[in-house]
């Protein structure tokens, strides 16, 4: 049976590539969706990829993906990691396995960057690793299913 995963990216990735390339590097979302998908299928896994810098839309989206029935959620909330309440309250009460994803190491930049409301409500959080994070919480979620 295959497996179905919605790959959610928040404000401002929409961006990447012309926001702060010296953090976020050269590649742009296009790129990471390209490569989500090439991925994604040499593993046998459907995804949708989507991307809002509207909070409503990313909790609608994650609820659709309640509604569908998806197998697992990887999750860049963008800034909204770090004061979202709503996104987390959403992501606590879905029942797949949901990873969240940063870019960069969070921990080391701001202050403000250092609190990450959504991580507690997922599975775990992959951070610095790049645009290679969002195929590393792929596999971890495949290790997931396997041990179901
Ligand atoms: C980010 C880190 C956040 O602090 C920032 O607001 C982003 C991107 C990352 O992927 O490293 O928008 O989530």
């Amino acid at each position: 049976m295959g497996r179905k995963i919605v790959v959610v990216n928040g404000p401002n990735l929409n961006f990447l590539g012309k926001r702060e390339p010296s953090i976020y590097g050269a590649e742009t979302y296009e790129e990471l969706v390209k490569l989500i998908k090439e991925q994604a299928a040499d593993r046998e896994i459907e995804v949708d990829c989507f991307q809002s810098n509207y909070e409503g839309a990313i909790i609608d989206r994650l609820q659709q993906a309640v509604i569908d029935n998806v197998d697992g959620v990887i999750i860049n909330p963008g800034a909204f990691a770090h004061y979202s309440y709503a996104i987390y309250d959403c992501l606590l009460d879905m029942p797949m396995p949901k990873i969240e994803v940063h870019l960069n190491d969070v921990y080391n930049r701001e202050p403000f960057r250092q609190v990450c409301v959504t991580s507690p409500a997922c599975f775990t959080t992959i951070m610095r690793q790049g645009f290679q994070g969002y195929i590393s919480a792929m596999d971890r979620l495949i290790e997931l299913w396997e041990e179901e």
